[in-house]
This record gives structure tokens, sequence and C-alpha cells, in this order.
């Protein structure tokens, strides 16, 4: 049919979540699952596109406006949209959508997790025993730092925030966050306590970052705040690399500023395997899979053709992010 709409997806997804739009629209999508489409493909198609499914991975910004002359909607598959020139899409009428909400719960299980695994030396402890290391019991072979009782700093309260919060307060922590807004009634539903980013660096054994990646929050982790951090403390970051100052959080695991760092994201993702953090033992690396469940993807999935199949019929799409 000549004037369905054409709607591009920019990585290989499941038939059984993607056949919805097929009913709408002519779908176009790249054929690789773990590739990034190349950036020619993806300026061509969005050429003739009225939508488009993204990953984190592309940069959605000028250029591709100016090629994409149909483009209504831009569906990005994570709640971060960092990745998409928002200011300049809301210029052109284009709605931006994301997907919160349904990655929560999954992107929190991630976020303590790697706060575990980091104060408690948990992969130096697989390691240790899969390389046949583990030669005896003594006192204190990987004695890593305790969790519970300890104080948890949250750097941007959202939603996300909340559901880590009630994890770790689960193992008796105590929970400071910081935040552009005082949240007065996530404090008192849950007993957190709003801190000053000073006072929230200097007193916490954990340092959680999860706030979205911004002009004002890029950069923000310096050789200054971490040398302000606890010596035994430990800096968790599943939110995105540029948020520090990555050559300062190198500095500071060198020089024994900070104990440890847990981290989920770079500024260069995938992150070289001769990159100097890797080569730091109290690093725990992840490849940025905060809200990787079979689940939770799915359902990011399904979001993304909500908020498009709403824009193309001139509906209110569910998660759209232009101010
Ligand atoms: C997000 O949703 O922004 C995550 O970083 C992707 O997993």
């Amino acid at each position: 049919m000549a004037n369905k709409p054409y709607i591009y997806v920019t990585r290989k997804l499941p038939e059984s979540v993607i056949s919805r739009l097929n009913n709408f629209a002519e779908v176009g999508m790249w054929n690789r699952e773990e590739t990034p489409v190349p950036r020619n493909i993806l300026l061509n198609e969005a050429k003739k596109a009225d939508a488009l499914l993204t990953m984190l991975s592309e940069k959605v910004d000028t250029e591709l406006f100016e090629v994409s002359t149909n483009l209504k909607v831009v569906a990005n598959l994570a709640v971060g949209f960092d990745n998409i020139d928002v200011e300049e899409a809301t210029k052109r009428k284009i709605v931006v959508c994301n997907t919160p909400d349904v990655l929560t719960d999954t992107t929190a299980d991630l976020a303590f997790s790697l706060l575990l695994m980091t104060g408690r030396r948990l992969v130096e402890a697989v390691d240790v025993v899969r390389n046949g290391e583990w030669k005896s019991w003594s006192p204190y072979f990987l004695a890593g730092s305790d969790i519970h009782h300890k104080t948890l700093g949250i750097v941007g309260m959202g939603s996300i925030g909340e559901a880590v919060a009630k994890r770790a307060l689960g193992f008796d922590m105590q929970v400071l966050y910081h935040n552009r807004n005082r949240k007065p009634e996530t404090e008192t539903k849950l007993g957190v306590e709003y801190a000053s980013f000073n006072k929230l660096i200097e007193q916490s054994d954990y340092v959680l970052v999860l706030t979205p990646l911004t002009k004002e929050t890029k950069g923000m982790f310096t050789k200054d705040v971490f040398k302000k951090m606890k010596k035994s403390a430990f800096f968790i970051n599943v939110a995105r690399g540029p948020i520090a100052v990555e050559s300062d959080l190198i500095w500071a695991l060198k020089e024994g500023e900070i104990a440890g760092a847990g981290l989920d994201v770079f500024d260069q993702e995938p992150i070289s395997q001769d990159h100097p953090l890797l080569q730091l033992d109290n690093v725990v690396a992840l490849p940025h899979i905060g809200s990787a469940s079979v689940e939770t993807r799915t359902a990011m999935m399904k979001l993304c053709c909500d908020n498009i199949l709403a824009v193309l019929n001139n509906e209110k799409p569910k998660t759209p992010v232009n101010k």
C-alpha cells in the first residue's frame, strides 16, 4: 500500500514483538541483534521513515533530522535518552519517547547486585576458585567491606533510586539521597534522608549514581569529588559513563582515594579490553546490562511499539520526553 507509514527498527528484535507494527505500517529492520546499524544505513532509512525505534547506540541528531523529512516519532529502547537531541526534535515537532517504569525494578536489582559484588569482592572470589588459586582458608582472604549498617548515598532519586533504597533498607543500610528537588514524600515513605551533594559524598560508604546524563551532570564526579569521598568508599555507576570524568576516576582508584568502583557504564561502550579501568583489581565492570532481563527488555520493546503506534494514529503516546 503506497501510503502506509514506514517504521525503521535499528536492531533485530523478535518478530513476536514487532509483528503488531506490521499490521499498520511497512517495517524495515536492521538485520543484526548484536551489532548497531551503520550510520550510513541509518541515515538512508531515516530519509523515508515516519517512525524510528532506536537503541542507545544510535546518535539521533540534527544531521539525522535534516534528512528525515517525514519523521514523527523516535522511540528509544532505554529510559535514558542522551543519545537523542530532544531539543532539536521538539523544534521540529518530532515526538521522542523513552521506556521508564517497566525497567525500574530490574535496573534496581542490577544496581544493588553490583554494589554487593563490588563491596564483597565477588568477581575476584569467583576468579580465584576458577583459576585454582584457592589454597587455604585464611582470616583476611578476600575479605571485603560490609554492606549492612553502612551508608548508601544515591545521587539521582527517581523511581529507580527509590527501588534501590527499598533493597538497601532490607539490608539495614542507612540511605542518603541527593536530587535536584527534595522529595519529602519519599523521605516519609521510605525513611531516607536528603543530603547536600557534599554531605552525601563525604558520608557515604557506597555512592550510587542514578542521575540522567545532561549538561548539568556531565563530569559531575571529578578528582575533587573523589578526594572528598571516604578512602574506604565505593563508587557505583549504573547511569552513564560521562557523569564521572573517567581519567579522574582512574586516578582516584589508583591513588587509593576510594576503595573501588562498580561500573555498568563507560565513556566508550563497549570498553576496550586494554582500557586502564579493566587493569585494576578494585573495579567490577559490567557490559551495560542494567535493564537486561528477558521480561524487562520485552516490556521495553512493547512500550516502544505502543508509543510509535499512538503517535502515528494521532494519539497521545504513553511516555514522551519532549518538554
Ligand atoms: C537505560 O534504559 O537507559 C539503560 O541504560 C539501558 O539499559
